[in-house]
């Protein structure tokens, strides 16, 4: 449906165009643009303005889009109200003022001049930014514009176009997207600077804040860490007593790159690859669990590499504690120690912070960080301090007051946040961290002694080994009456990995490695340093299934060898961490391919029945031939992985579960398995 919308639109524009006999920038008062016929055209042919229907043909738009790719619209004049026929006529009246008539000549559309100068000679240009620009004569200069597209943008922010207020007039340009892809009307999601307090950049889903990328600190967003200096274009972010927004620039013109929020709320920017005709992602965030606003609540931080995310911060304990405990952080955490309120506090600095919300804040751009500290101190409400802008070390000033909200802990970079806390608070702490030192010593101790019993250990099973001539730990399951190979009956089953080993194959779990979440926990893929590569599923800790699950799916799947059922290489239960590693799928899941329409197309039939085929080889191993019964009980094609060859493996044992050998029927206890 959406390809055939797609299709049609295309197939309009390329009408439309046919039947464009003149292609000019500008238009003046006596001349108009009419659906289905003129439209204009930039100087540099970048963009084109013109009639459109994203969805049906009947609701027409005026709307600005690229030429090199007619279907991404990056503007539209009447977003909310839609020409009910193709006789609709965009003109310039004599004030400078942009007008769209409908067939009675009512106005539909008109652009609100911000100035009240009548203009000599008034024309409107499409400059080739993609601005629709109204100007008095060849007045090129942005400031002095009657009337310009790029100060009430729809759901796209191009090269130049600023984000943010004109705090003069009270003008705020912000983003917004479409209701749905064939209505650009404008809906629930949008993206502002909001300049209360110290600005910062948000996603809003209608009126509340959605995620925050935080306020500017003189190199980016606080919160924001994939803005990065490329090779693309360069940023800005102003800040003075007229402006305040966000703006960035191409290096070179005649690259194409826009920022734009989708219908369903992901903020993605493009760019376009001329060679493969194809608008590529560029810096995709991840949204992980953390960038939800307030996810911790008040004076609490979020920090995605823990399990529970959430903590309280220093000197600060759950406002409801079995709240806190089940989950549910939204009520944040509360002083331990009430503060004094004269200058006896003092403060706690933390490092690698994303800083909390600004909306509440205040700040100075020129004070030093102890003229902060002095500021602070003479509010009783004031709650923290921060470096306004960290770069050449740091300078400016910006204060909280009430609950810190919205923090997230980095593993890299990140700033400094001084929390304040009563003097006795501070004092108790810092005891804390004595003790903690003491039990770092006894911890170092510890593991010295530790080592040296390894080394024992090591060398006693180095002896045991060559006795075995098998490499690894074993674990202690025993393949006994198993199975189609017979002979060794003491092979070792399964492997125990060593933790360090799978975060440095994994890259300490980094995202960019996750394949996907399974029930259990996430699955990352890892390269053992002999270069093989792996599957690691990693238990969720308060998932509720725990080591009994994974004994469940080591036993079992150690047991099972077919060439239609994944392999289990090992697992590792260290540190609280129960992980199962498994051989890796390079070509994923069964459901990648076959809800996916360009994939489903590489699966033709002669290997959809192969496919099949597998799968019931393979359950038919499991309830028939392995001599244990087993029930996978979550068989879907999410849990079909393909090999290279497209050999389909059955996987995620964990919820199977084992029958005697003549046990027929069973009950079960427990509802499981996922949708
Ligand atoms: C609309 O305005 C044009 C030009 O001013 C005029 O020629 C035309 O008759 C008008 N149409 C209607 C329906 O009023
Ligand atoms: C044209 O617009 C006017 C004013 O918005 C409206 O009253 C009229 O019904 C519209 N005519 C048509 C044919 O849509
Ligand atoms: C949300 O926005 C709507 C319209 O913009 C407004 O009417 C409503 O009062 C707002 N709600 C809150 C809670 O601010
Ligand atoms: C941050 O500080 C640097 C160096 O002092 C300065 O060049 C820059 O303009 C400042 N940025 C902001 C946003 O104040
Ligand atoms: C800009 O990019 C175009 C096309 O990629 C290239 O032809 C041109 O030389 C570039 N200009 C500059 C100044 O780098
Ligand atoms: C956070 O702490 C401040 C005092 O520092 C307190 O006023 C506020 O209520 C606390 N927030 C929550 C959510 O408990
Ligand atoms: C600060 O306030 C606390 C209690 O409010 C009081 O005991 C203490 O003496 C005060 N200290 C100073 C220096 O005023
Ligand atoms: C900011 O701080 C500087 C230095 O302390 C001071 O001169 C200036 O007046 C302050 N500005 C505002 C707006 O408070
Ligand atoms: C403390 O800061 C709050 C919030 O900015 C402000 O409303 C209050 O007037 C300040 N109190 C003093 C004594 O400056």
């Amino acid at each position: 449906m959406e390809a055939l919308t797609h299709l049609f639109v295309f197939y309009s524009f390329l009408f439309s165009l046919l039947r464009t006999s003149i292609s000019l920038d500008t238009i003046t008062p006596s001349q108009s643009i009419r659906d289905g016929g003129s439209a204009l055209v930039s100087a540099g042919g970048h963009f084109q303005l013109g009639f459109f229907s994203p969805g049906n043909p009947d609701r027409r738009y005026v709307g600005i889009w690229y030429t090199v790719s007619l279907d991404i619209v990056v503007w539209v004049a009447n977003r909310e109200a839609p020409l009910s026929d193709h006789l609709g006529v965009l003109k310039l009246v004599d004030d400078g003022v942009l007008v769209l008539l409908n067939s009675t000549n009512g106005t539909v559309w008109s652009s609100r001049s911000t100035t009240s100068t009548t203009p000599q000679n008034p024309v409107a240009q499409l400059l080739d930014t993609g601005n629709l620009a109204v100007k008095d004569g060849n007045d090129d200069k942005p400031e002095k514009f009657l009337w310009q597209s790029f100060d009430y943008p729809c759901d796209t922010q191009l090269p130049e176009m600023k984000l943010g207020w004109n705090l003069v007039t009270g003008l705020d340009r912000f983003i917004s997207s479409w209701k749905s892809t064939e209505d650009p009307a404008q809906g629930e999601y949008s993206v502002h600077i909001d300049h209360r307090g110290l600005p910062q950049r948000v996603n809003m889903k209608g009126n509340s804040t959605k995620t925050r990328a935080g306020s500017w600190n003189g190199v980016g967003f606080t919160g924001h860490q994939g803005l990065r200096p490329n090779t693309v274009f360069d940023y800005e972010f102003v800040l003075n007593e007229k402006e305040v927004y966000f703006e960035f620039k191409l290096f070179n013109t005649s690259v194409f790159t826009r920022f734009v929020i989708n219908p369903t709320g992901v903020a993605q920017r493009f760019t376009w690859n001329d060679r493969k005709q194809i608008w590529e992602s560029f810096f995709t965030s991840e949204a992980d669990q953390c960038e939800n606003y307030g996810l911790c609540g008040g004076n609490a931080t979020c920090n995605i590499n823990k399990s529970p995310v959430c903590a309280c911060l220093e000197g600060f304990l759950p406002q409801f504690q079995k709240d806190w405990d089940s989950a549910d952080w939204s009520d944040g955490c509360v002083r331990r120690t009430p503060l004094e309120c004269n200058d006896t506090d003092g403060f706690l600095m933390r490092t690698g912070l994303k800083l909390p919300d600004t909306s509440a804040s205040w700040y100075n751009k020129s004070m030093t960080l102890q003229e902060c500290k002095g500021m602070c101190l003479k509010n009783c409400s004031c709650t923290a301090y921060a470096s306004l802008n960290i770069s050449e070390g740091g300078s400016g000033c910006v204060l909280w007051f009430g609950s810190l909200i919205d923090i997230r802990e980095y593993s890299e970079g990140g700033q400094d946040l001084h929390v304040r806390m009563a003097k006795s608070e501070l004092a108790l702490l810092e005891k804390q961290r004595h003790s903690n030192k003491k039990k770092l010593v006894g911890i170092i101790v510890g593991s010295a002694l530790l080592v040296v019993g390894m080394i024992i250990v090591g060398l006693v099973s180095y002896i045991w080994k060559k006795k075995l001539k098998n490499p690894g730990l074993v674990l202690g399951i025993q393949r006994k009456d198993y199975d189609n190979e017979g002979g060794k009956e003491d092979m070792e089953l399964a492997i125990l990995f060593d933790l360090a080993v799978i975060i440095n194959a994994t890259n300490n779990f980094s995202n960019n490695n996750k394949l996907g979440e399974g029930g259990f926990g996430p699955v990352y893929k890892g390269t053992l340093p002999e270069g093989k590569d792996i599957a690691v599923k990693r238990l969720s800790k308060n998932s509720g299934q725990g080591l009994n699950e994974l004994k469940n799916e080591v036993i079992l799947i150690a047991k099972l060898q077919h060439r239609n059922l994944v392999k289990l290489l090992g697992c590792c239960i260290q540190e609280n961490e129960n992980m199962l590693i498994y051989e890796y799928m390079p070509n994923k899941s069964l459901d990648s391919f076959i809800f996916d329409q360009a994939k489903s197309k590489l699966l033709d039939w002669h290997k959809r029945l192969n496919i099949i085929r597998g799968i019931a080889k393979g359950l038919l191993y499991l309830h028939e031939d392995s001599r244990l019964r087993i029930i996978h009980r979550d068989l879907k094609a999410s849990n079909i992985l393909l090999d290279n060859n497209m050999n389909p493996k059955i996987s995620d044992f964990g919820v199977a579960r084992s029958f005697g050998g003549d046990q027929i029927d069973s009950e079960t206890t427990k509802i499981i398995g996922t949708q």
